[in-house]
């Protein structure tokens, strides 16, 4: 097995891998560095075409499921045998980075790639993945692909889900799929014998530590609630006081009581209102409308409930005469990821004489809920200054190829099982 992981791992091309880096992120590209690729734009598909190529290119075969999941497959010796899968995401934050999730793909095409120049045969098929609309910031909630996959969202609410514009997941995919008329189709729930997502860690602690690969143990709560406030709009110079009913005011009002309730000296608590807008947004006209979003995390899954719990009345409590609504559009636990792919990952990146540590993941991932289907695990790389969701991020190159490397070795001996 050990002779297997290290073919493996020595056959990740890091040219190849630096080169495709460049032209997966040069599709959606904002500026020098940043990226806006939100999902299931034009940008999305294009980006998805330019990976589809290069599974083309080797013969390997797609396949798509309800959601847009994309599942690119290269053949075991038995194909009647469940495959080990990895991957991440190619959508972005509509100002963010390059590695965010394209990271992960990269990784897995470069591992299904790195099989073949080896000349790998593995037991198990092994795919790669890119899973739908992990961002969450155009349709929500984050991780939508996954969380239809492992059953954890109904597929019809997560099709309604509509963006700004009024643009729902729905017309998106139809779309996607009229696009991709020859692309096979898969069922919700796909049996994996594994799943292994390589993703950059999005924080400082691997920077900090001078350590290149992080084995992820697990992955913090969340949960995200969508707050609309109604009020009145009127004359901005002519109303007076006792007779407004100001949305913006009331929002206003909630956020500051929100961000009592969260605080923590111990700086665990990580609580955003990242989305709040107002109409008519005129400046001389009383706010009649508020929408605000709500993103809060926890490791703990008690101050997950306590805390989260008290979202609503507390935007309840601070209405000041308004119509509130608060609705929940995610409540995922905690996750511990797999223990032994967690340990596979440490004895693979030592066997390649890389340095490890454990890590729990800030930020969520598609594999919270794939871990629910099947044994799974988490690689992380550093990022520069620990930035992410900005145009800012940016992995060294070799960092990426570590990274690619220990996922194709950890890939490689599950999939030989
Ligand atoms: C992923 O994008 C997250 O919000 O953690
Ligand atoms: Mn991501
Ligand atoms: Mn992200």
């Amino acid at each position: 097995m050990r002779a297997v992981v290290a073919r493996a791992a020595a056959a990740v091309d890091a040219a190849r891998l630096g080169r495709r880096h460049l032209e997966l992120a040069s599709i959606g590209a904002i500026g020098e560095t940043g990226l806006n690729r939100e999902a299931l734009t034009d940008a999305d598909f294009r980006a998805r075409d330019l990976v589809l190529s290069w599974a083309a290119a080797r013969g390997y075969r797609v396949l798509m499921d309800g959601i847009g999941n994309t599942f690119i497959r290269r053949p075991g010796r038995n194909e009647a045998l469940a495959p080990v899968v990895t991957g991440s995401h190619i959508d972005s934050q509509p100002a963010g980075g390059a590695y965010d999730g394209a990271f992960g793909v990269l990784a897995a095409c470069e591992v299904l790639e790195a099989l073949d120049d080896a000349g790998i045969v593995t037991e198990r098929s092994v795919e790669a993945v890119i899973w739908t609309n992990e961002e969450g910031s155009r349709f929500q909630p984050t991780t939508m692909g996954s969380a239809v996959f492992a059953g954890r969202l109904p597929l019809d609410q997560a099709l309604r889900a509509s963006d700004t514009a009024g643009i729902t997941v729905a017309t998106e995919l139809d779309r996607l799929f009229k696009r991709m008329p020859a692309v096979g189709r898969r069922e919700f729930g796909f049996p994996f014998a594994a799943c292994v997502e390589a993703h950059i860690e999005q924080g400082p602690i691997l920077e900090r530590s001078g350590i290149p690969i992080g084995a992820v143990m697990a992955i913090q709560g969340l949960r995200w609630f969508t707050v609309r406030v109604t009020g009145e709009t009127g004359h901005a110079g002519t109303t007076p006081r006792v007779a407004r009913r100001d949305a913006l005011m009331a929002a206003v009002a909630m956020v500051q009581r929100l961000t009592e309730l969260m605080a923590d000296p111990a700086d665990v608590v990580r609580f955003t209102v990242g989305r709040f807008e107002v109409l008519p947004n005129s400046p001389n006209t009383i706010p009649s409308d508020v929408l605000f979003t709500v993103d809060f995390r926890h490791p703990d899954a008690g101050v997950l409930a306590r805390l989260g719990d008290q979202v609503a009345s507390t935007c309840q409590a601070n209405a000041l005469g308004c119509t509130v609504s608060v609705e929940e559009t995610l409540d995922a636990p905690p996750t511990v990821l797999d223990a032994d792919v967690t340990e596979r990952i440490r004895r693979v990146t030592a066997e390649i004489g890389l340095a490890q540590m454990d890590i729990v993941s800030g930020a969520t991932h598609d594999a919270k809920y794939v871990a629910l289907t099947c044994p799974t695990g988490m690689i992380f790389i550093p990022c520069r200054d620990g930035v992410s969701h900005t145009v800012l991020e940016y992995a060294e190159p070799e960092q990426m190829v570590a990274g690619a490397r220990v996922l194709a070795g950890v890939v490689a001996s599950l999939a030989m099982e």
